[in-house]
C-alpha cells in the first residue's frame, strides 16, 4: 500500500526523500528538464526529471494517465504555484517506475472539463479522477460518517432491511423484480424502508437508523434519481417535537463537522398552509424574501369586469414586489415572464411599476385609492415593480412561487454559501386526486392525524392535518417524516377515510396491519435524502455530481448501458415473454 498522499507533502518536508504513486496528469518537456504533474486522490504535485537522470527516457515516454511510482527529494520551488496545495514545493525524481500505461483518454482530467456530460457519464471512472467529483465523494463520506457517529452516540442501532420486498405504499411507481421460483410473481424494490422500520419498532428495536438505498420509478429532475440514498430513522415512545429535535440536531451537526457552519437551533417552523400562502410551495427558499401578498381584499369592490369576475368566482388576486428593479423589466422581459407563469397554468401576468408616475398593464383598471392601498399594504417604494396573478388559488400560488424563485435567480438575489433551514409542519392528511376521484394520502396511510382532527377523518377530510413534517434547506425538500398511527381504531378509520377495502388492505399490506395489532409502541421517524443534503453542502444543483455512478434523466446508465436485454434463457426461467422489444 502506498504510504503517503501528494497533499501531505509540504514545506516541512524539504530535503526529505519521499515515494509517491499516482497518475500522470500532464508532462511538459522544457527542452531539458521534464516536469510531470503527478495526480492522486488528494491532488497534484510537481515532479522534475533532470536530463542527466537515468530515468529520463522513461520520463520522455510518459503520457497522460500513465500510472507511475517515483522516489525523490522535496525541494522548495523558486516560483510557487498558488493554484495547487503543494505549490510551494516540487520533487526532484531519483527513481521512476512505469507501473501501467493508458489508452488516450476521451477528455482531459481537469476541473474545467469541456466534454459533454454524456461522454463523462460513459467514462464515469475517468470523470471520478477529477478533483470536483472526488471532493464531492469525500464530502459525502464525511457526512455519512458524521451521521453514523452522531446516531450511534444516541443509542440508535443501524439495521439493514431487505431490498427484495413487497410493494410499499410510498406513492411512486415500483421497480419490479420477477421471481424465478414463483413464475408470474414479483418482488418490488423498496421505495423506502418505511414498513420495515415500523416493523422494527413493533420488534422492540426502539431506535433504528439505516443509510438505505431506495428505488422509485418516477420522472426525474435535477434533484431526483431513480436510485437514491436515505438516512432513514425511526424511534419509539416519541412525539413530533422529539423527532424534529433529533433530526435538526443531526443536520446541524453535519453542517458543523463537514463545513464548520453554525446552524441556529431550534429551526424556524412554518405550517404547510402558511408556506403555500406566502411562498407558493411547501419547500420555500428563505434566502430571499419577496413573499406573496394577498390583495384580493383591496380589489374586492373593483369596478372592472376583469376583477369583478375574479371576485364573483371566489378566486384570488396575489402579488409579489420586486424591489428596486423596475427598470430591469422592459415589455420584452415582462412578456418572457408571462410565458413563464403560463407554464404553471396562470392566465397571465399583470404588473404595476412605481416611479415618478405609476404605470403598468392594469393601472387603468384601478382607482387611486386602490393603488394607494396596494402601495401601503405591500410597502412599495419608488423603483419597485409589482407582479400580479389572479385566478384559482392553487394556480396563483404555484405560479407566483415559481416566479419568485426565477426572479431571485435571474437577478442574483441569492448569496452563495447562505443556508436557510426550516421545518414545514402540519401537512394536510389528504389531497384530492382527480385521477382516482377520491381523497388520497398526502404521505402514506400510516401517518398519524393531529389529535384534534381524528374525529374529522370521515366527515371533513379537506380540513384534516397530520403529524408530518419536512425539513427544507434553500428551497429543497431534504427530508421528511411523521408520527405513525399505532392505534388500531385510528388506523381503521384512516383506511375507511381513504376508501381502501378490506380486500385491498389484506392484499397490499395485511401482514403489516396485522403486526400493528401486537402491542405497537407509539413511534415516528424521518428520512433525509443523503444525495440532496450532500448536493447542497457541495454547492451544486445537480444530484449526479454527488453520486459515484448516477443514472441519466432517462433513468439509464450510460457506462454499463443498463437497462439492457437479457438472454432468452433468463427470460424463460422467469416465465417472461417480451412482446415489444424497445431496441
Ligand atoms: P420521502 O418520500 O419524503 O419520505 O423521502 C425522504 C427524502 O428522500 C429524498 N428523496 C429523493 N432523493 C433523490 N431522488 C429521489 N427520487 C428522491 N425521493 C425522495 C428527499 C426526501 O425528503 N418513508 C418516508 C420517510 C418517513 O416518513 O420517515 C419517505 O420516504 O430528500
Amino acid at each position: 500500500m502506498k504510504k503517503i498522499f501528494n497533499n501531505e507533502i509540504g514545506i516541512d518536508n524539504i530535503n526529505q526523500l519521499v515515494e509517491l504513486t499516482g497518475w500522470v496528469n500532464r508532462v511538459r518537456n522544457l527542452g531539458g528538464l521534464i516536469f510531470i504533474d503527478l495526480r492522486d486522490r488528494s491532488g497534484l504535485i510537481q515532479l522534475v526529471v533532470n536530463p542527466e537522470s537515468k530515468y529520463y527516457t522513461i520520463a520522455e515516454s510518459l503520457k497522460n494517465e500513465y500510472v507511475i511510482n517515483v522516489s525523490g527529494k522535496v525541494v522548495e520551488r523558486i516560483t510557487s504555484n498558488k493554484k495547487i496545495e503543494t505549490g510551494k514545493i516540487e520533487v526532484i525524481v531519483e527513481e521512476l517506475n512505469l507501473i501501467n500505461t493508458s489508452n488516450e483518454v476521451p477528455f482531459q482530467i481537469i476541473d474545467d472539463v469541456n466534454a459533454s456530460e454524456e461522454t463523462r457519464l460513459k467514462y464515469r471512472y475517468l470523470d471520478l479522477r477529477r478533483n470536483v467529483l472526488s471532493n464531492n465523494l469525500k464530502l459525502r463520506h464525511k457526512i455519512t460518517m458524521s451521521i453514523r457517529n452522531y446516531l450511534d452516540k444516541l443509542d440508535f442501532l443501524e439495521v439493514e432491511t431487505p431490498i427484495l420486498c413487497k410493494s410499499t405504499p410510498e406513492g411512486a411507481r415500483d421497480y419490479l423484480v420477477p421471481s424465478r421460483i414463483f413464475n408470474g410473481k414479483f418482488f418490488a424494490l423498496p421505495q423506502s424502508p418505511q414498513i420495515y422500520k415500523q416493523l422494527l419498532m413493533v420488534g422492540g428495536i426502539e431506535r433504528y437508523f439505516q443509510i438505505a438505498k431506495c428505488f422509485r420509478d418516477e420522472d426525474l429532475r435535477a434533484d431526483r434519481q431513480p436510485e437514491f440514498t436515505q438516512v432513514d430513522v425511526e424511534m419509539s415512545f416519541v412525539d413530533e417535537s422529539d423527532v424534529m429535535n433529533i433530526c435538526e440536531n443531526l443536520v446541524a451537526n453535519v453542517f458543523k463537522e463537514t463545513k464548520d457552519i453554525d446552524v441556529k437551533l431550534p429551526l424556524l417552523k412554518m405550517k404547510y398552509d402558511d408556506a403555500i400562502d406566502m411562498y407558493g410551495t411547501d419547500k420555500p427558499d428563505l434566502r430571499f424574501d419577496m413573499h406573496i401578498c394577498n390583495i384580493t381584499n383591496i380589489l374586492k369592490d373593483n369596478k372592472s369586469d376583469l376583477f369583478k369576475k375574479v371576485i364573483d368566482n371566489n378566486e384570488i388576486i396575489n402579488a409579489i414586489v420586486v424591489r428596486d428593479l423596475k427598470d430591469k423589466y422592459s415589455r420584452k422581459e415582462i412578456d418572457k415572464l408571462t410565458e413563464y407563469v403560463k407554464k404553471y397554468k396562470a392566465n397571465g401576468l399583470a404588473y404595476l411599476k412605481f416611479g415618478n408616475e405609476i404605470t403598468g398593464s392594469i393601472v387603468k383598471l384601478l382607482s387611486e385609492e386602490e393603488i394607494n392601498s396596494i402601495k401601503d399594504e405591500l410597502a412599495v417604494n419608488n423603483n419597485d415593480i409589482v407582479f400580479i396573478v389572479f385566478g384559482q388559488k392553487n394556480i396563483v400560488k404555484t405560479s407566483l412561487g415559481a416566479l419568485r424563485s426565477k426572479i431571485a435567480k435571474d437577478n442574483n438575489l441569492i448569496k452563495n454559501d447562505d443556508y436557510k433551514l426550516l421545518w414545514v409542519t402540519d401537512f394536510p392528511s389528504f389531497e384530492w386526486s382527480d385521477e382516482e376521484n377520491r381523497f388520497v394520502s398526502c404521505h402514506h396511510p400510516f401517518t398519524m392525524p393531529k389529535d384534534e382532527d381524528i374525529d374529522k377523518l370521515l366527515i371533513d377530510k379537506a380540513n384534516c392535518y397530520s403529524k408530518a413534517y419536512d425539513i427544507v434547506i434553500n428551497g429543497y425538500e431534504v427530508g421528511g417524516g411523521s408520527i405513525r398511527i399505532h392505534n388500531q381504531d385510528v388506523q381503521q378509520k384512516m383506511f375507511e377515510a381513504l376508501e381502501i377495502s378490506q380486500k385491498d388492505i389484506d392484499e397490499k399490506f395485511g401482514f403489516f396491519v396485522n403486526a400493528l395489532k401486537y402491542g405497537t409502541p407509539p413511534h415516528g421517524g424521518f428520512a433525509l435524502g443523503l444525495d440532496r443534503l450532500t448536493m447542497i453542502l457541495a454547492g451544486t444543483d445537480n444530484i449526479r455530481d454527488v453520486i459515484a455512478f448516477p443514472k441519466t434523466t432517462s433513468s439509464s446508465d450510460m457506462m454499463s448501458e443498463a437497462p439492457n436485454v437479457v438472454s432468452e434463457k433468463q427470460l424463460k426461467e422467469l416465465g417472461i415473454e417480451v412482446s415489444d422489444k424497445d431496441e
